[in-house]
């Protein structure tokens, strides 16, 4: 009794795995070229299109990825194109067309700012004066990466002390969890990069300084 129904089971097994075997060699036939060399034999023949199984997941649109070139006043999405207006207002692709720019083609105002092509005010009634300041930070907890400069005089020229002390940077050296995770994320050097200043995909700007297990990667 034992015996036979094992070896019913195993007759089912073996026809079970022929059928199984027939469409998977007919698929390998199929998606072999013509032109495959039979003396190459024994490499995994190689679908052109391989069947998709995972579809991809949702795009996220994130600001990082991207890139936008100056934009005319008539396709920013904010200015109404059809109002007589328009006429009198400067185009910003003529404003900036010597503005310089960086890798990914967006302004560079830190060097704008140095070329004296743009003079912005202080203050609402133009009278008030930046308090500039020139000390350098150097967060080094960056791995194989360059270490990164945080240069105060760059960002004391357009920003006030309160705009970052003390509620994204309590004012003491090493003082701040900061991490390139968070900064993604968008905290710390994160709330103003990719926003309103930088893109983070500029990583050349902040790892600005090679030290011995960096190597020089820019
Ligand atoms: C706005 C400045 C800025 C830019 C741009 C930037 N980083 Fe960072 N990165 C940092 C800071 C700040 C740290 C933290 C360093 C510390 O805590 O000592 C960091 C840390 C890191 C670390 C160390 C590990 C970690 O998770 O903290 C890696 C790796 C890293 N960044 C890679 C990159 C890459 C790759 C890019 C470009 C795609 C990039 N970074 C762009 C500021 C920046
Ligand atoms: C764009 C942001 C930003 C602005 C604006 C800014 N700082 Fe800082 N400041 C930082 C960062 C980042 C650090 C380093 C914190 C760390 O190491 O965790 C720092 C550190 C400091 C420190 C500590 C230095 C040390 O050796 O411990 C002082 C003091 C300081 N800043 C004063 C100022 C003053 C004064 C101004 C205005 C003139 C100013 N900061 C403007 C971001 C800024
Ligand atoms: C409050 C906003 C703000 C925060 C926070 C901030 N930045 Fe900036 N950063 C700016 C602005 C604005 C500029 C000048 C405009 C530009 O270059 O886009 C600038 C310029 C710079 C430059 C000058 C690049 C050059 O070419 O000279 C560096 C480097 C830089 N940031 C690194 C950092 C790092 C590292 C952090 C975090 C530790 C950080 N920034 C946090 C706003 C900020």
């Amino acid at each position: 009794m034992r015996y036979t129904a094992s070896s019913a089971i195993a007759l089912v097994l073996f026809f079970s795995a022929a059928s199984c075997q027939n469409p998977a060699a007919r698929l390998l036939e199929e998606s072999t070229p013509q032109s495959v060399n039979t003396s190459s034999a024994g490499t995994a023949p190689e679908s052109p299109q391989p069947p998709k199984l995972i579809p991809d997941p949702p795009r996220k649109d994130l600001s990082v990825v991207n890139i936008k070139p100056i934009e005319t006043l008539h396709d920013d999405g904010t200015h109404d194109a059809s109002n007589d207006a328009m006429a009198v207002l400067q185009d910003p692709t003529v404003a900036m067309q010597e503005f310089p720019v960086d890798r990914r083609l967006q302004i560079n105002w830190v060097k704008t700012l140095d070329q004296g092509l743009i003079a912005p005010r202080a203050s609402l009634d133009g009278k008030g004066e930046m308090l500039v300041m020139d000390m350098d930070i150097l967060f080094t907890n960056t791995k194989d990466m360059p270490y990164v400069r945080f240069p105060h005089l760059q960002h004391t020229k357009w920003l006030d002390c309160s705009n970052c002390h003390p509620r994204i940077f309590i004012p003491r050296r090493g003082a701040n969890p900061v991490s390139m995770n968070k900064v993604l994320r968008g905290e710390f050097c994160g709330v103003c990069h990719d926003k309103v200043a930088f893109s983070l995909f500029v990583c050349e700007r902040c790892h600005s300084v090679p030290h011995e297990r960096s190597g020089k990667w820019w």
